[in-house]
């Protein structure tokens, strides 16, 4: 694939060859020189058009890790401040010889876009409340190594869903892997969109939580309420907080996820963020080495090969 723009247009085979090459990636990651030759001469340029500290920085890193070459954007000191439209600033970057841009816009739809006007590749670290491709597939991956199997989990997702891209790439590849997914939280955040897929729904997190295998709590996105039909933070945290005392309905070998960046005492107490069940951290560990999957085999990588 020349670009990476949504886990809805990936098959399943397409997700297990990133895991399986993350696998071997991690292997690098677990090395005292984090350093392979594979991708020496090529170059990846980061372009944020919203913050970013995990995905922005994992993807620097796993390109250094594979010795390719990086470029990062940041919008708020480019000449995208004297008025340079988005197009113009990419095909400026793709002159100077970029073969793959990682693009994060608050407006859905603006990866897709660029793709389709560049010779270079794409991949979308997330475009306004469209989707968020590389968090599923890091998530999944996270998963798959914990419990060594996807299909047939049950899989809460608790929280802002309605704004939530992180929600829809999630459900789209649980989905395609087999797994049975659950979404909770208050019916002002959840989607009429959910509609056409193939997820239960409820508005009570113990029917969401109970016999669960993963508990996966999304943040409440303030930045993008804007109509205020939105319950508070209080009433929030009431209803729908993950704490040690709610996860107790879970299966006993329960895991807890949470793509960052989290609100303590929200979504989340600190207790259950903080305790062995979570897996916040691998996560984040995971997603240089699914980055490093992902540069691989979308630069010229086979999937059937070593890349080490
Ligand atoms: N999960 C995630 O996308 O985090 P960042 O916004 O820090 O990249």
């Amino acid at each position: 694939r020349k670009d990476l723009i949504g886990i809805e247009e990936l098959s399943r085979e397409e997700i297990e060859v990133v895991i399986e090459t993350a696998l071997s990636m991690k292997d690098i990651l677990k090395r005292p020189i984090k350093k392979v030759p594979t991708l020496r001469g090529r170059t990846i340029c980061t372009l944020f058009y919203e913050p970013s500290t995990r995905t922005r920085s994992s993807f620097e890193l796993a390109a250094k890790y594979l010795s390719a070459d990086t470029v990062s954007i940041a919008t708020a000191t480019s000449s995208v401040q004297k008025g340079e439209s988005l197009l113009d600033t990419v095909k400026t970057l793709e002159a100077m010889g970029i073969d793959l841009f990682i693009i994060r816009h608050s407006a859905s739809g603006v990866p897709s876009f660029i793709a389709k006007n560049i010779k270079a590749g794409v991949i979308n670290a997330g475009d306004g409340m469209h989707e968020h491709p590389t968090q599923a597939l890091l998530d999944v991956f996270t998963v798959y190594e914990k419990k060594g199997k996807l299909e047939g989990l049950k899989i809460a997702i608790v929280g802002d869903i309605f704004h939530s891209r992180v929600a829809r790439s999630n459900i789209y590849a649980w989905n395609k892997l087999g797994s049975n997914v659950i979404l909770c939280g208050p019916p002002t955040l959840i989607p009429p969109y959910i509609e056409n897929l193939n997820v239960k729904v409820t508005y009570d997190l113990n029917e969401a939580i109970e016999d669960a295998d993963i508990i996966y709590v999304l943040r409440l996105q303030l930045e993008r309420q804007k109509r205020g039909l939105f319950p508070t933070l209080r009433e929030y945290h009431m209803f729908y907080g993950i704490n040690q005392e709610r996860i107790k309905k879970a299966k006993k070998d329960v895991l807890v996820m949470h793509p960052g960046p989290m609100n303590r005492g929200v979504e989340i107490s600190s207790e259950v963020a903080d305790s062995l069940i979570s897996v916040i951290n691998e996560q984040v560990t995971n997603g240089v080495a699914v980055r490093m999957a992902l540069l691989y085999l979308m630069l010229g990588g086979k999937s059937d090969e070593n890349p080490v």
